[in-house]
């Protein structure tokens, strides 16, 4: 049972004709855009954006219609996968990378569902380093600005060299182990010059659906207990 598949296909049932979806990166999303790229073959009418060069060239592949920026104001839907997840459908993403598009797309989406499987479900997060994308300038400033909030920071290597997102930025990946209040933690990281952009979406989702290894899928909507 392919729970990443199970919990993509669910959300995808969501999307209706005519709408504008925005296309998350990741295994989980993976799975949401290929079966829109089955229905849009099957005549669903839908436009995209996507929130990785990955994402889009799966979409482009699979002959689902994109748009640019300029094209669009809003969204209605976008669709993406989490790292973590709590029951106030607070997230931490970034594991693959996006995070600075991820949360610009969802942002501009009416709504945002959540897809993952049940391991990412918790009751706090900060178990998964907290992904921070930062400005090559200046790193090191940034990133002992970064261990002063209390996490151990390290910077993300793909290989030999430092990871580089598809904004040309680093990712900060910081172990704050649980983070009690994730709304003051981002209050903190927005106040540092050489953070773009941080993993913790607040008040962004508006569902999660969770696939689990049963075969069983859990919805969230509002604060649940996980
Ligand atoms: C990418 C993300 C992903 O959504 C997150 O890492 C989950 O990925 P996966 O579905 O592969 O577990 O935030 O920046």
């Amino acid at each position: 049972m392919n729970v990443k598949q199970l919990a993509a296909e669910k959300a995808v049932e969501y999307v209706q004709d005519g709408m504008k979806v925005g296309l998350g990166t990741g295994s989980t999303a993976y799975w949401a855009i290929r079966k829109l790229g089955e229905r849009v073959s099957e005549g669903l009418k839908i436009t995209a954006v996507a929130t990785s060069q990955a994402s889009e060239d799966q979409a482009r592949e699979l002959g689902i219609p994109l748009v640019n920026f300029s094209e669009v104001d809003s969204l209605d839907l976008t669709i993406d996968g989490a790292d973590e997840l709590d029951g106030s459908l607070q997230l931490i993403k970034g594991g693959g990378g996006a995070l600075l598009r991820e949360k610009i797309v969802a942002m501009g989406s009416t709504r945002m569902i959540v897809v993952a499987d049940e391991s990412k479900a918790v009751k706090t997060l900060g178990q998964f380093p907290l992904p921070v994308e930062i400005v090559p300038f200046a790193w090191e400033w940034t990133v002992a600005d970064l261990i002063k909030l209390g996490c151990e920071a390290e910077l993300r290597r793909s290989g030999d060299e430092l990871y580089k997102t598809d904004n040309g930025n680093y990712i900060a990946d910081c172990r704050f182990g649980a983070i009690d209040s994730a709304a003051e933690l981002a209050l903190s990281l927005q106040r540092i010059p050489g953070v773009v952009e941080h993993g913790l979406f607040i008040g962004i989702a508006d569902m999660a659906v969770i696939g689990k290894t049963d075969g069983t899928i859990e919805i969230i909507e509002g604060d649940s207990n996980l």
